[in-house]
């Protein structure tokens, strides 16, 4: 299982720092589950120190497809590993919707980040409106097929994806599980298709969108279910920490 916190464009240097040492107190000891803090890029470096001899991994929010030149103000792969990013989240739908990133750019930064050793956390999910006119699938599977087509995948922890439904992300509304499990199968399914039975098989796949205390252990039981990619709810400690309990 994985835990993430997305803490989006949230804390300052300062808050960041203290947020860190909070979630590290706060879950001790997260035993098989992979905790990881994404705050943004001015903290990473800080929260890196904060973590350093914890049972924590660092990772970004975001990735320039490039790894260096004239990109005023970006951030490459290069400079996130120089600062202990293991993972990075690419394609949040809050990137496609309001900095216009498409199946294409995302891919070209999927790739670049697996050149550096940097994990993809990579998100896909349907509007309201998708999913009311029954479209949920094909969006995933053309999102999936977009990022991933001919991209080379050498082990299953690699790569995590996270299905994200846009009308659960920070709006209190969640998937039902079974709205959940049901995605995260047809997710799996569509790995088999782009990438491999093995990989399909192994690839952790998280649930994203308004995950609570309250919420989380019916959402981390269903089978297909890795874990969560948590947005409002990690920027509390002891909310993130009883999230990251249940996914034990
Ligand atoms: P939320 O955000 O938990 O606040 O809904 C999740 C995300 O966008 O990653």
């Amino acid at each position: 299982m994985i835990v993430a916190g997305n803490w989006k464009m949230n804390t300052d240097l300062v808050t960041a720092r203290t947020l860190a040492r909070d979630i590290v107190d706060a879950i001790a000891d997260p035993g098989r589950v992979t905790v990881v803090l994404c705050p943004p890029f001015i903290s990473l470096h800080a929260v890196s120190e904060v973590i350093r001899n914890a049972p924590v991994d660092l990772g970004a929010q975001n990735v320039h497809h490039e790894e260096s030149g004239a990109f005023t103000g970006e951030i490459s792969a290069p400079m996130l590993r120089s600062v202990g990013c293991r993972y990075v989240i690419i394609g949040h739908s809050e990137r496609r919707q309001y900095f216009q990133e498409s199946d294409e750019l995302i891919h070209r930064k999927i790739q670049t980040a697996l050149s550096y050793e940097l994990r993809p956390i990579l998100c896909v999910g349907e509007t309201l409106d998708e999913r009311k006119a029954g479209r949920e699938e094909e969006v995933v599977r053309r999102q999936l097929s977009g990022a991933l087509q001919d991209v080379v995948i050498r082990d299953p922890d690699h790569l995590v994806i996270a299905y994200e439904p846009v009308w659960a992300i920070g709006t209190g509304e969640t998937a039902t599980p079974e709205q959940a499990q049901a995605m995260h199968a047809f997710i799996r399914k569509c790995l088999d298709d782009i990438l491999d039975a093995s990989l399909a098989r192994a690839t952790k796949i998280l649930y994203g969108g308004s995950v609570k205390p309250d919420n989380a252990s019916e959402l981390f039981e269903n089978e297909d279910v890795d874990g969560g990619l948590i947005g409002g709810a990690s920027l509390k400690a002891a909310d993130f920490a009883t999230i990251v309990r249940a996914a034990q």
